[in-house]
């Protein structure tokens, strides 16, 4: 049954309409899997579609991308059903040398669930009237975790160094993962959008939705027969918890059960320097300026008396006219003001993009119109109440998703071109502006659902 309490694709000839994005990728529109240009069984096409084929240049950096489905207004059902799958895009050039490999290399997908008996999925049909089921919700948080569609999982490792990459495949839920052997720690080596230049120690990591990373875990001192758990503290919705949707089924996420190896043990090193990735450095010259202030309302269907909250990113909903035009070659900053009690994790399609500082800001001073974002810290008048701070550890490197803290402005830094083109003159392999264009949003995939999302197109 299909929610039809928001806006969705409704093919006239029923059926499930299906439109495949390689999320991280970079190619033309036409194969960009345009939330409009679904398909359905039935021959039923949505008003931006070009080709069921898609075609995909893989030039870009290696990285771990993945696929899902984008259909407009059913993207958290189908993704939550399991359209969703890693993809990943390996270049023996760029890879440092000394990680893990074959079987110390290893692939996580994490989501969260919740099953009926029958094993089916349950998600919730809130609302307050018969009528309106099933209603969307603001956040699909599940009661159990499925590592790569398993519930709470074992892995046998042996006592050698490890190489995960991980996505956050859930709707809603952030996941802040720590190790039970506090000796552990994670290793990231790589984000979204490619190689780190060097390696980040971490007791914890988080990760919101469409977050990949690429992290190292060094067993090799543990003893044959051990177990450790890799567990989640994240409240979900994140960071703030009310109401409270983490029950303590949900802190666990999977088991590595140490076991010894029959033969040589394989070693493997953290790699000192990566510098086959584009350096992170970036030159403040800017063509543009944008900024979005996310607000919170009541949406406005009319025949629904269930108050939903509904968050948008510039008070502007997914149908309204495209108003984020870059022109192909320029660089933009684009500021994302969250007065908001949750973090949003913010993804632009065809382009990575880095973040150049996080800033936080008095928001009830900002909700009262009694400061000015126009006036630095620490001018009297100022929103701001600190100076800008460097990234932390979940903004540093290439993204093509990043956290919009909440009570912060979060600065983007964004190249429309090519990611190399950062260090030579280079440009898209394809005509980025021909096709129906892109798109950029909340990956918070019930908020995307609802207008979290907003067109984008590139002018020639
Ligand atoms: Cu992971 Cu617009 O998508
Ligand atoms: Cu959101």
């Amino acid at each position: 049954m299909t929610d039809r309490t928001i806006h969705w694709a409704d093919p006239p000839n029923g059926g499930v309409p299906i439109v495949t994005h390689l999320h991280g990728g970079q190619f033309q529109s036409n194969s960009d899997g345009h939330p409009e240009g679904w398909y359905t069984a039935a021959g039923d096409r949505g008003s931006k579609f070009t080709s069921e084929n898609h075609t995909y240049p893989n030039t870009q950096p290696a990285a771990l991308l993945f696929y899902h489905d984008h259909t407009v207004g059913i993207t958290r059902l189908t993704v939550a059903s399991g359209l969703i799958g890693l993809y990943v895009i390996v270049s023996p050039s760029e890879e440092p040398s000394g990680l893990p490999k074959d079987g110390n290399e290893i692939l996580l997908i994490i989501q969260d669930k919740t099953f009926w008996e029958d094993g089916s999925i349950a998600f919730p049909d809130t609302g307050s009237s018969p009528d309106n089921h099933p209603n969307w919700c603001p956040g699909y948080f599940g009661d159990t975790i499925l590592v790569n569609g398993k519930v709470w999982p074992y892995l046998e490792v042996h006592p050698e160094m490890y190489r995960f990459q991980i996505l956050n495949g859930a709707n809603s839920r952030f996941f802040t993962l720590t190790l039970s052997n506090e000796t552990l720690q994670f290793i990231q080596v790589r984000t979204d959008g490619g190689f780190l230049p060097n390696p980040l120690y971490l007791s914890e990591i988080t990760l919101a939705p469409a977050y990949r990373v690429d992290v190292l875990i060094d067993f090799a001192n543990m003893t044959v027969g051990s177990v450790v758990y890799m567990n989640t503290s994240a409240p979900g919705p994140f960071p703030d918890n009310i109401p409270p949707l983490n029950p303590d089924t949900v802190k666990s996420v999977m088991a590595f059960k140490i076991v010894a190896r029959n033969g040589y043990a394989r070693s493997y090193s953290v790699p000192s320097n990566m510098t086959t990735t584009p350096n992170a450095s970036y030159d403040l010259t800017t063509d543009g300026y944008r900024n979005f202030t996310f607000s919170q309302t009541v949406d406005d269907l009319k025949d629904l008396d269930d108050n939903r909250i509904q968050v948008l990113m510039t008070n502007a909903t997914w149908r309204d006219p495209v108003t984020e035009t870059p022109t192909l070659g320029t660089v933009e900053i684009w500021d994302f003001i969250n007065p908001l009690p949750d973090a949003h994790p913010i993804h632009i399609h065809l382009i990575n993009f880095l973040v150049v500082h996080q800033q936080s800001f008095n928001v009830t001073a900002y909700t009262a119109s009694d400061c000015s974002f126009a006036l630095q810290y620490p001018d009297s008048g100022s929103c701001f109440t600190e100076a800008p701070q460097e990234p932390n550890s979940t903004l540093v490197g290439w993204k093509d998703t990043a956290i919009a803290h909440p009570s912060q402005v979060t600065r983007f830094w964004t190249r429309w071109t090519n990611r190399e083109a950062i260090n030579t003159d280079g440009s898209f392999p394809f005509n980025a502006w021909e096709g129906p264009g892109y798109l950029w949003h909340c990956h918070i995939l019930d908020h995307e659902d609802n207008d979290m999302m907003r067109p984008l197109i590139l002018l020639e």
